[in-house]
């Protein structure tokens, strides 16, 4: 089996493309490096461009004609970057992928796995969401993700083309094998904000505590990096069960999370627990655009996907650390 990566040099592309080679996929990343690392990349097939490049696309597919699906893992992802540059976020997550899907279908290729956002949700009372919650996208990349599947779900109605939506929770920790980690020195969110503390000797700043949760911190469902991966593995080795060719419905949604929520202050003991070094918490008020959060029910994915998540958030931080430790010699700046 053989299966292009768009977005394969970034953080969830790589770590895609390593689980697809342990298991005997081959796969073949399309990146431009705006956010990617060459250093993912190099001892895989690898083609730097973008996914709007229509003539690139054909040239990749008429060298690996044997290509079965597709993974749309390309995007920008920085939410308060999103509300400051909104066309910016609509061109890249948009506009390039109405491009990108023409070029797949032109090239006729029928399965695509498309890498979408828990950030979609609005949460029920108790924080919990699944597959059939209701969307209240609150920024405009998340914006960008629902307008991805719509457009994908009617692409899927109206040609030669099967889609199965993968929604993220909150990716956490690093390849075990340390082949590829997080790739930026100082990543925003919460576990890459408490490497960082440790690292520099920083206080973290434990934002929001009056929330309605059991503690008054957020809650995220943290999903290790390498089950996300895995659960990719799973998809493209079960698609065609999933979604038959010819079937009823050719659009598909799954979760992808662990089914339980973890508070703020949860992870923050748990992280305690695996580091050596001392952390200063500093509680502070909620930052602008800061949200309660929500957690998987994730009977969907255990069905279709004979998968759940098997890593622990002790895992998931020790990976984090160790990558920290090797990241600049992986990543030299
Ligand atoms: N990281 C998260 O917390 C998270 C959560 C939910 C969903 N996602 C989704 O998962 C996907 C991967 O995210 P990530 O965390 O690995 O981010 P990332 O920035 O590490 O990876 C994105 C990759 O896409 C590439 N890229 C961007 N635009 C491109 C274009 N036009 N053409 C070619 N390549 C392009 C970048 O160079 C990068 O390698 C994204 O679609 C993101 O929205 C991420």
């Amino acid at each position: 089996m053989k299966v292009l990566i768009a977005g394969g040099a970034g953080f969830i592309g790589s770590t895609v493309a390593s689980a697809c080679l342990d298991d005997g996929i081959v796969p073949v990343v399309l990146d431009n490096l705006v956010t990617g690392r060459g250093e993912f990349v190099r001892e895989r097939i690898f083609y730097q461009g973008d996914i709007a490049d229509g003539a690139l696309v054909d040239k990749i597919f008429a060298e690996h004609p044997d290509i079965d699906a597709v993974v749309h893992a390309a995007a920008m992802i920085v939410v308060p970057e999103s509300v400051e540059h909104p066309l910016r976020y609509y061109r890249e997550n948009v506009a390039k992928s109405v491009e990108f899907v023409e070029h797949v279908l032109r090239n006729r290729c029928s399965r695509y796995l498309f890498s979408s956002s828990a950030s979609i949700y609005r949460p029920g009372e108790d924080l919990s969401v699944d597959e059939t919650s209701p969307l209240e996208p609150l920024s405009p990349y998340a914006r960008t993700k629902v307008v991805m599947e719509q457009m994908l779900a009617d692409c899927a109605h109206a040609y030669d083309l099967r889609v199965l939506s993968l929604r993220y929770f909150n990716p956490v920790g690093a390849d075990p094998l340390l082949r590829t980690g997080l790739q930026t020195r100082h990543p925003s969110h919460l576990l890459g904000k408490l490497v960082t503390a440790v690292e520099e000797d920083e206080e973290f700043l434990l934002t929001g505590v009056d929330w309605p949760t059991r503690d008054g911190s957020a809650i995220r469902d943290f999903i290790h990096v390498w089950d996300l991966a895995e659960a990719h593995v799973r998809a493209l080795r079960r698609f065609d069960a999933i979604l038959p060719p010819g079937g009823e419905d050719p659009y598909q949604v799954i979760n992808l999370g662990t089914g339980h929520g973890t508070t703020v202050r949860e992870f923050v003991a748990a992280f305690q627990a695996v580091c050596e070094k001392p952390l200063r918490v500093r509680e502070t008020g909620p930052r602008p655009g800061d949200s309660v959060g929500c957690y998987t029910r994730s009977e969907r994915a255990r069905e279709l996907l004979d998968w759940t998540a098997r890593f622990s958030i002790a895992d998931a931080v020790r990976h984090s650390l160790r990558w920290a430790e090797v990241r600049d010699t992986v990543l030299p700046a």
